[in-house]
């Protein structure tokens, strides 16, 4: 009995994974990724920080009830949507860039694309736009109803240890192997202070600091990040990942490697053998980090996605339809 239950999951897994497929709207709406292409290229001239909005956007899509774009979907008297859940309130970046692209998408062929699916070819885009390798991005992704703030939940966070970490990705279908890669992602955009305050001031009884991250670097983030006369840093203020937070290589590796991963979330990947060895690869190889972080993307963007006739294709990205 248990062999044929497991037979048929397999077969109804390898199926979900079957049914996305590389040039899904070749067919019914040639032009989609040209025109998605080009609204991420025309929100990035306008500003840079969209590419990494849009890339940790499709991240914390996919951790919340799989990658359906439920993240775009806005609150309402009666629901907290995810937007508005812990990790992602007041800090994602790009819902415009994906409200362009929807809105010329509907001109061109009504009621086809999915905004999950622009979600994860804009993340894709972001990449490609920021210097990082491009890959084929496989699409047929349905739209969610649902999206509750509460579920962000299963969004790592930044003060999570090794094992913290490793069990959302699992939680996932994703690899250890696979975190350490897509970690990289980290290399662009911006944090808030707030996310990673704690490691700088009061962190413990013993270190007024976290003893993990490098002096310096600490001595740098208070000048960035001072405390107010109330002792708490501004919830507005924010710092770049790192000196290039425009342009996607493997600097990320580097970085951590000399106690600098911004997030306890990233210089934990120091605390095991196996991923210090991956995060010494990565830093040594360019080429080798971006081919995995391209192959852990297309894994990353097929978590629990809905197709054939679930969900629905959302007319308005953050509305769900009447
Ligand atoms: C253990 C896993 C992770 C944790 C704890 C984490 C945590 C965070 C936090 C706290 C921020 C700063 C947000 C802010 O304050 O504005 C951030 C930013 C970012 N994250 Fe992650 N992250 C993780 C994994 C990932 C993954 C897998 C990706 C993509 C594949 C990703 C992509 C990004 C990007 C691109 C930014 C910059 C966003 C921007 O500039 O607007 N992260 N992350």
């Amino acid at each position: 009995m248990f062999t044929i239950v497991l037979a048929l999951v397999l077969v109804l897994s390898s199926q979900t994974e079957a049914q996305l497929q590389v040039n899904f709207y070749r067919n019914t709406c040639p032009k989609a990724e040209s025109i998605i292409r080009q609204e991420v290229q025309r929100a990035f001239f306008r500003d840079t920080g969209i590419a990494p909005g849009l890339v940790r956007m499709h991240f914390h899509d996919c951790f919340v009830r799989g990658c359906d774009g439920s993240i775009l979907i806005k609150s309402t008297p009666g629901n907290s949507a995810e937007e508005d859940g812990p990790p992602n309130a007041g800090t994602l970046r790009g819902f415009e860039a994906i409200e362009n692209a929807k809105a010329r998408l509907e001109q061109e062929c009504r009621g086809v694309v999915s905004c999950a699916d622009i979600l994860a070819y804009a993340a894709r885009d972001s990449i490609v736009i920021s210097g990082g390798l491009g890959w084929d991005v496989p699409a047929g992704r349905r739209d969610g109803r649902i999206s509750r703030a509460a579920e962000t939940i299963d969004i790592p966070a930044p003060f999570n240890n090794l094992d913290e970490a490793t069990r959302a990705f699992t939680k996932k279908g994703l690899s250890s192997d696979d975190m350490v890669a897509l970690l990289g992602a980290h290399t662009i955009g911006r944090s808030h202070c707030t996310s990673f305050s704690n490691r700088l001031y009061n962190f413990s009884p013993t270190n007024s600091q976290d003893p993990t991250l490098d002096p310096l670097y600490a001595i740098q983030l208070k000048q960035q990040c001072p405390r107010g006369p109330n002792g708490n840093v501004d919830p507005n203020a924010v710092v770049s990942m790192n000196i290039s937070p425009t342009i996607s290589e493997n600097s990320y590796y580097v970085d951590v490697l000399k106690n600098r991963g911004l997030f306890t979330s990233d210089q934990t990947l120091t605390t095991s053998p196996d991923t210090l060895s991956e995060v010494r690869d990565y830093a040594r190889n360019n080429i080798k980090w971006q081919v995995d972080f391209s192959e852990a993307m297309i894994k990353m963007s097929q978590v629990e996605v809905l197709t054939g006739n679930a969900g629905e294709i959302r007319l308005n990205c953050r509305v769900i339809n009447p």
